[in-house]
């Protein structure tokens, strides 16, 4: 039976939709973590911003918590309700608003997918740069609020550069209307920019102006293979020296395995250790000759073993498919996913304690390393083994975590690249941010959500 405390805020907003049955409490409770159970109150679908601040405003007065919920495709789980929550869908909110020719900018609703924006933009001749797997089921509500980065970071940096505005409904259920799309605006606190990669905690982006660009130039993609790990920075610093990159991956072996079982091609009749996929700007005969000059010097200095240049768009897809892939393919295998990031400096003495930790403390284990090294940034998933419980394969993960995050501390890393801190990574927050930032960080919180309404136990505890 429906809870009670409904009724007053189907009162308090009379149009809005709300889902009860027990499917749609799993289906809108959960976010691709898939480690707690959903338990949600109830799921509420506004239409518009004052629908959201009236479900705010009630949730203030009835004292229920909000979980904003975009596309949850999260991997830290911020978007989990497994506590009686309120879980606020914004996936009816999913419109193109606005283009503006002369600012060059898109507004649109927190509920439209990543690739609806694309689309949007590429019907003016832009693009909106940001991008990554998921792009079909994302929402730039979500992305927003993790500052979500991709596979294109290395040329146009990661969500926070391309929101040139965003409507904010606070934990009062206030509407601030933050940066209204200038470039320049040198007036104090930038609230925009605390919002982005607040995770839902200060409250609920309703609607985002995002600025667009040219599309890029016409682009080739190369699959290298790589005899080791500790050619691979070297590989990046040869490439991004003689060609415009507008992507830098690598993935392992055992990653590749995965991909394959799950239906991609393979790119190579032998089996290396690692991969490189790599996207660059190939203009006019002067660049592609600079391709082959940085191919042949990896091939001469022993960094590579193997390469492939996409001819085609098709076979570049299949080479993306490669990386891209690998989520997909490693899903059934529940894994336990770490999202680390040092400076690109620090990489090559991370890494090589990284890979010594890792081999010492999961010597059974089908770890897969993959990621966007060109940023800095590794993902390092842990498969479970079919034999062992869950319960039992996170503590022996969330130990390895530890001492994953401790030597982040002493490399000045950050435990959460671009997945965002959610419950998965609340321990460790620690090791990136001083008890000071976090002091202050909860002290923000407190003035946008006095009540501690808006996505509590996400982040930190209050
Ligand atoms: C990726 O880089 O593919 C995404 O961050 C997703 C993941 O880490 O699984
Ligand atoms: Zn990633």
């Amino acid at each position: 039976m429906a809870d009670p405390r409904l009724d007053s805020l189907q009162q308090a907003a009379p149009g809005l939709r709300l889902k009860t049955e027990a499917a749609d409490l799993e289906h809108y409770g959960r976010d691709w973590t898939r480690r707690w159970t959903p338990a949600p109150l109830a799921i509420a679908l506004p239409g518009d911003i004052e629908e959201v601040r009236a479900v705010v405003r009630w949730a203030r007065a009835n004292g229920v918590a909000i979980v904003p919920s975009g596309g949850r495709t999260g991997l830290s789980g911020g978007a989990v309700a497994a506590n009686g929550e309120l879980v606020l869908s914004l996936e009816r909110m999913n419109r193109v608003l606005g283009f503006d020719p002369i600012d060059r900018t898109l507004t649109v609703q927190p509920g439209i997918a990543l690739q609806s924006v694309h689309e949007a933009a590429r019907e003016h001749g832009l693009v909106y740069p940001v991008d990554f797997a998921a792009r079909g089921s994302c929402s730039i509500g979500g992305n927003i609020a993790t500052n979500a980065g991709g596979i294109r970071v290395i040329r146009y940096g990661n969500t926070r550069e391309w929101v040139a505005g965003l409507k904010l409904v606070t934990g009062t259920g206030e509407l601030l209307d933050l940066n209204r799309g200038l470039i320049k605006n040198s007036s104090g606190y930038d609230l925009r920019h605390l919002t982005i990669a607040s995770e839902g905690t200060l409250g609920i982006v309703v609607e985002a102006t995002l600025k667009l660009t040219d599309p890029p130039p016409p682009t080739n993609v190369m699959l290298l293979a790589l005899p080791s790990f500790e050619v691979l920075m070297q590989v990046f610093a040869a490439l991004r020296e003689r060609l415009q990159l507008e992507a830098f991956e690598f993935f392992t072996d055992r990653a590749l395995h995965h991909v394959l079982a799950h239906g991609a091609q393979a790119p190579f009749a032998e089996v290396h250790p690692y991969y490189v996929v790599t996207e660059f700007a190939i203009g006019d005969e002067a660049q592609e000759a600079k391709v082959l000059t940085a191919f042949e010097h990896c091939m001469e200095q022993g960094w590579v073993n193997d390469g492939v240049i996409s001819q085609s768009e098709a076979q570049a897809a299949q080479l993306w498919r490669l990386r891209e892939g690998i989520t997909e393919s490693l899903a059934r295998y529940k894994p336990y996913k770490n999202d680390v990031s040092v400076r690109i400096s620090a990489m090559p003495a991370f890494l090589e304690e990284t890979q010594a930790l890792i081999g010492r403390e999961y010597p059974h284990f089908d770890v897969v390393w993959f990621g966007h090294i060109g940023d800095g940034n590794l993902h390092i998933n842990v498969l479970k083994p079919d034999d062992l419980g869950d319960e039992a394969f996170v503590a022996q993960c969330e130990h390895v975590t530890k001492l994953l995050a401790e030597a982040l501390g002493k490399h000045d890393g950050s435990i959460s690249a671009e997945h965002g801190i959610g419950l998965v990574k609340k321990p460790y927050l620690a090791s990136t941010r001083s008890a000071e930032e976090i002091a202050l960080m909860r002290g923000v919180k407190r003035v946008f959500d006095p009540d501690g309404i808006m996505n509590p136990g996400k982040l930190f505890d209050a």
